[in-house]
């Protein structure tokens, strides 16, 4: 019995060293972080520092992968998360749309700033605010490791690239109607 669940836990680390199976490039910055670190589960703080600047926020799905990566309980990360302050940690249910703008320098400079500003007006929210109906949530986020198609927002947890005011405004749109 213990061998079966210490096998279980040896595949979910090896997957878990092998990245995300989704692809997402956010989890493979994470990986980065992991592994400079060797996986040790004295680095938790800093890899969730690290998840909450790719991310935005710290989501379920990227708590979990953090606690197999790292061998650790999801209890004690999900505890570590919720009683720091600068953590942001949204359960899935919290608000129906996420929207979180990248503003690394690449992202930045091809008009992140740009992109926050319209939706804040739209919104009538800052950053790190949801909307009074908990429609929407607006976050920030630093380098998602999407430069190449700066400016980067994520709808969701689905990138979009090379987003604009008017490209952002439709999204929103959307999800008001
Ligand atoms: S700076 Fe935005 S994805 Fe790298």
């Amino acid at each position: 019995m213990e061998t079966a669940i210490k096998d279980t836990k040896s595949k979910d680390s090896q997957q878990a060293k092998k990245g995300h199976p989704s692809g997402d490039q956010r989890f493979k910055q994470l990986d980065i972080t992991m592994k400079r670190n060797q996986y040790r589960q004295d680095s938790l703080i800093e890899v969730l520092h690290k998840a909450q600047e790719t991310f935005g926020y710290l989501e379920t799905n990227v708590l979990t992968y953090v606690a197999r990566s790292l061998k650790l309980p999801l209890s004690r990360v999900y505890g570590v998360a919720t009683f720091y302050h600068l953590f942001s940690v949204k359960s899935n249910v919290d608000t129906a749309h996420t929207c979180v703008v990248c503003m690394g320098t690449a992202c930045y400079v091809k008009g992140g700033g740009e992109v926050v500003k319209a939706l804040e007006k739209e919104l009538e929210i800052t950053v790190g605010g949801t909307t009074p109906d908990n429609q929407i949530s607006l976050m920030a986020a630093r380098c998602m490791g999407a430069c190449g198609i700066a400016p980067a927002v994520v709808f969701d947890g689905r990138v979009a690239g090379k987003q604009t005011p008017e490209t952002v405004m439709e999204k929103i749109k959307d999800w008001q109607e």
